[in-house]
């Protein structure tokens, strides 16, 4: 089976761009093929789920077209499905096929929806119910009270409430609540049981509010929608980050230090899930809330602590709370969560197997369950994720234990979050910054560090070059500071191996031309183009991990790497070092500089590059000193393995 190994992680810290939220981007989908006119998304979920939404509303006659990355064009019904029939398949995403039955059902046609084999196990009877109260013609064709469904025209009578339950999901009155509009007539619903996941319906609620259609709430119990509303367009709407995607780093940043921030949700948010934020802070851990970004950090003397808590609130976000429970300083217990049973999976049964594997002792009940941490986590366990995204996410925590742990199945984060290892990554997956001046050898050292701790390599002064040279094949001045910030953006350049790409063609060579060297050195100085490389450089961060080269990576591209090392050398070392260079390319003597003018470049080029205002080449002290005036290139990579097994004491 695919798996991921994951390498022992002790740090997280950085900044993650959230995903579009799930429950916003399927909700907005649906409201926007319902209402009047033409609505823009824009900052839509790409995933599984979403995706089983968008080729759904397709195939009923919505008009729908892509605007780029994560947006999209949806061009309203103004009322009922135009397709009187359909065959639908709605993958395993709750969120798309409990509204899409709803809607389906007062739209007058002939429809089948399926889905996946789990999606026929995940319950739809209270929906199915309440629905056939108003005289819905809804059939099971698999087993009663799952999908899937058949649905016929009928006609629908509303004189009395629709009575529905609420204990067993809340996306049963999200469906009536968003599908009752199209009748056009006012509807009552009455709950008959206590409501669980109340901040979903929040999302419903305003959500359908941005789309015209306002509905009366008294207290959880009974919700009127007033007849003669009908969805219009808002126009352009911006899905807000995905805030149960955002416990991941959350979490990392209480357990790896941090602090780690993520940005798309904040203050303003809509998703009940950033209460996540509030559960880390009773473990002890800092939080900062911005209206769009949260941002958290270990507890100040570094230890979590353990908690009692009901988390019926945030059901999704709380399975993450369950992996920080490993880290915390006793048994922690999770109430309340009993929706965790009819989820992608029995999310009960599948975090109490896995984290017992991991070696904590797990106890569990009907609507809880409770974990006690142990001191050392079990290494190289497989965790089975039971095509279940959070489990695979959440369990990405645990080797923030400085242990390896294996996530079999990775991929089915796509359900939700495609990217999430790779994001990750970009918080936690080591990186070793070597920083000094030109001509230390840190080039050729840290290419061997990483290739003997099998690592990815970031070359970033290759990257400086790479911008000089696009420049001046486009004829940009390279004084002209924006224009060259432009081309660095936009870089098409590649590492391949050994071979580096600029627009498909290799230019190893022609990178490391004298005129390209000094163009780099030039437009190295400009803060705009240092910016533009910033994120690019940072995205190399990946697992295992990454060895950068470069006069600043310790400094500011990776200043959270936990393993810094300044490597540098003598002028007169470094010069000899370079003539020798010249003379085994075979430069004649004619043309060849004279040592002692090699030994002054090197000079006044240090003086420059630590006189510079933007990144200046400094040794700061926290990163290792290497001074390889005397080392042979064996003994400063020895020199560089030996400081990485001191700050990574997992590779002993
Ligand atoms: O290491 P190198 O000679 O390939 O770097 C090319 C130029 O880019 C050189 O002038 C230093 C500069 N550079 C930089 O300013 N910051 C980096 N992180 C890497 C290189």
């Amino acid at each position: 089976m695919d798996f991921l190994q994951l390498p022992p992680l002790q740090r997280a810290a950085g900044t993650v761009k959230l995903p579009g939220s799930k429950s916003i981007s399927n909700r907005m989908l649906l409201l926007a093929a319902l209402a009047g006119g033409t609505t823009e998304i824009r900052d839509l979920l790409d995933s599984a789920d979403t995706r089983v939404m968008l080729t759904a509303l397709a195939s009923l006659g919505i008009g729908l077209e892509s605007q780029g990355i994560n947006c999209w064009r949806v061009c309203g019904a103004g009322g009922v499905f135009p397709v009187k029939q359909g065959d639908l398949f709605m993958g395993n995403a709750g969120t798309a096929i409990r509204p899409l039955t709803a809607a389906l059902a007062l739209s007058g046609g002939n429809y089948k929806i399926s889905g996946v084999p789990r999606m026929h196990e995940r319950p739809i009877g209270d929906l199915v119910d309440g629905l056939r109260q108003i005289g819905c013609d809804i059939r099971y064709t698999g087993n009663e009270g799952f999908p899937p469904l058949e649905i016929h025209p009928a006609e629908v009578k509303l004189s009395a409430p629709i009575k529905v339950r609420g204990d067993v999901s809340s996306q049963f009155l999200t469906a009536l609540l968003m599908g009752l509009p199209l009748t056009g007539k006012t509807a009552v619903i009455e709950m008959t049981t206590e409501l669980i996941s109340k901040p979903y319906i929040e999302i419903t609620l305003n959500l359908m509010a941005r789309f015209g259609v306002k509905v009366e709430r008294e207290e959880w119990q009974r919700f009127t929608i007033p007849g003669g509303q009908g969805y219009r367009s808002p126009g352009v709407v911006y899905v807000e980050g995905d805030a149960s995607s955002a416990s991941y780093f959350l979490a990392a940043g209480a357990i790896g230090g941090g602090p780690v921030r993520v940005e798309g949700v904040g203050k303003q948010s809509i998703q009940g899930d950033v209460k996540f934020a509030n559960a880390l802070e009773t473990m002890g851990a800092c939080i900062a809330w911005g209206d769009n970004w949260i941002e958290s950090s270990a507890p100040a003397d570094g230890k979590l602590k353990a908690f009692d808590l009901d988390l019926n609130h945030i059901p999704d976000a709380a399975m993450t709370l369950a992996v920080a429970a490993l880290f915390a300083d006793g048994k922690c217990t999770l109430r309340n969560i009993a929706s965790w049973r009819v989820k992608e999976t029995d999310r009960i049964v599948a975090m109490a197997t896995e984290l017992r594997k991991l070696g904590a002792a797990v106890e569990e009940g009907v609507d809880w369950i409770a974990v006690t941490p142990v001191l050392t986590l079990q290494e190289n366990v497989g965790i089975d994720t039971y095509d279940d995204h959070r489990v695979a996410m959440c369990f990405s925590l645990a080797a923030l234990a400085g242990v390896p742990v294996r996530i079999n199945d990775p991929k089915c984060v796509s359900k939700t979050f495609p990217d999430y290892f790779d994001a990750f990554a970009r918080v936690t997956a080591p990186v070793i910054a070597i920083d000094g001046p030109s001509a230390s050898g840190k080039g050729t050292v840290a290419q061997s560090v990483a290739a003997a701790l099998g690592y990815h390599f970031l070359d970033s002064g290759a990257l400086y070059r790479l911008t000089a040279l696009a420049a001046m094949k486009a004829n940009v001045s390279l004084d002209d500071e924006q224009a060259v910030a432009t081309v660095a953006a936009s870089l098409p350049a590649e590492f391949a191996g050994d071979r580096i790409l600029l627009a498909g063609e290799e230019v190893n060579e022609a990178i490391r031309a004298e005129e390209v060297g000094n163009g780099a050195s030039k437009i190295a100085a400009l803060p705009a183009v240092r910016t533009a490389l910033l994120e690019r450089q940072r995205a190399y961060r990946r697992f295992p991990g990454l060895v950068a080269d470069g006069r600043d990576m310790g400094s500011v591209v990776f200043p959270d790497a936990p393993v810094k090392v300044f490597l540098t050398a003598s002028a007169a070392a470094r010069a000899e070092r370079r003539y020798k260079q010249l003379i085994d390319k075979g430069m004649p003597d004619n043309i060849r500089p004279l040592l002692r003018d090699i030994v002054k470049d090197l000079e006044e080029r240090d003086a420059r590059d630590a006189a510079r205002p933007v990144a200046p080449l400094k040794h700061y002290p926290d990163a290792d000193l290497v001074d390889t005036t005397a080392l042979t290139i064996e003994q400063a990579v020895a020199a560089v393995l030996d400081s990485v097994h001191r700050k990574l004491p997992f590779f002993n």
